[in-house]
């Protein structure tokens, strides 16, 4: 079988449930699991920040992170695609009432900071009070340039607004520029990054922030449900993955490489971000592709715009094969 419909597909390795297994536990809505407080100190370590927080998805730190940064009838600046906007069930709005105010990404992902600068409300009883800029980074796979997340945070400061940034694949954004998380990130508020994505943990991700932010956060987080008991199963898994598996992520960015060039030589249109690969089908190839790909093993999910993700469990023999089911179909 080779799966690519997400970077979230992947088993844990045996190292990593060893590592799960033999974890030293306690409970940590009491704080005293010791193996979530190494993975928040380590975490925090490595991004730059005074403080770390594990929570069991982004959904929920992300969720965590703007209702620490915004009270009820405030609002966040973000993108249409943003995560946290499109593919969060409208929890900002739902559970935060917080007014998300979108604005159209650009085709590299970024926003358009005088557009960001133009939404931002005035000090009227008219309007929701703006407070937040929200970035995501990779987006769509798209890496975001160190310069552009440097000009945002410099806008935000000056108009007095937090920033946030949905990190979920971090990572692989910091593999392909070359530069570690912590330059990255420097200067947001906060950061979510998944360790459930390219890293290959089950489950976990893991909110960087002040500790005055974090001590919010772990508030959010708690009326949300996401206070956990012996997370230290899960933080174990976390602690392995930013061990072993920050590194190999290079290969991943390989093998979508290779997958893009071997569908390009196909005559399809195919974009290739960090460790994704789109690639647009004709209309009336979408279902049958998808059947066919399905019968030869390769499992994706359907639609004109095919996202195809490559994670730890696929390697480039795993590649190979699917570009065979690819080229077995159109030269039918
Ligand atoms: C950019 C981004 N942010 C946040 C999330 C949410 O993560 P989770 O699925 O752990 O809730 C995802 C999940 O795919 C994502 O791609």
């Amino acid at each position: 079988m080779v799966d690519l419909r997400s970077d979230t597909v992947t088993r844990p390795s045996a190292g990593m449930r060893r590592a799960m297994l033999e974890a030293e536990l306690g409970d940590d809505v009491f704080g005293d699991d010791p193996t979530v407080n190494r993975l928040q100190e380590r975490a925090a370590a490595i991004f730059g920040f005074e403080a770390a927080l594990l929570f069991p998805s982004g959904t929920q730190s992300n969720l965590a992170a703007l209702m620490s940064h915004c009270q009820r009838g405030d609002e966040v600046i973000l993108g249409q695609e943003a995560h946290s906007y499109r593919y969060e069930g409208g929890g900002l709005a739902v559970l935060g009432s917080i007014q998300p105010q979108a604005i159209a990404n650009r085709p590299d992902g970024s926003l358009d900071l005088a557009e960001v600068e133009a939404a931002i409300k005035p000090d009227d009883p008219h309007f929701a009070r703006t407070r937040l800029l929200a970035l995501e980074n990779t987006i769509g796979g798209r890496v975001l340039q160190r310069k552009y997340l440097g000009e945002a945070i410099e806008l935000a400061r000056r108009k007095g607004l937090a920033t946030h940034l949905d990190g979920a694949r971090i990572f692989n954004a910091a593999t392909q520029l070359g530069m570690k998380v912590k330059d990255l990130c420097a200067g947001f508020d906060s950061v979510s990054a998944c360790l459930s994505k390219g890293l290959g943990a089950p489950a976990g991700t893991v909110l960087l922030g002040s500790k005055a932010f974090v001590g919010k956060a772990r508030r959010a987080r708690k009326i949300l449900g996401g206070g956990m008991r012996q997370a230290g199963i899960l933080a174990a898994a976390g602690l392995y993955a930013l061990e072993h598996n920050v590194e190999r992520l290079a290969e991943d960015h390989r093998n979508a490489g290779e997958l893009a060039r071997g569908l390009a030589q196909l005559g399809l249109p195919v974009e290739q971000h960090t460790n994704m690969v789109f690639v647009r089908l004709p209309d009336a190839d979408a279902q049958p592709l998808f059947r066919h790909l399905e019968k030869q093993g390769v499992t994706v999910l359907p639609g004109p715009r095919m996202r195809l993700v490559t994670h730890l469990d696929v390697d480039a023999a795993g590649i190979e094969r699917a570009l065979d089911a690819f080229r077995t179909y159109f030269r039918k």
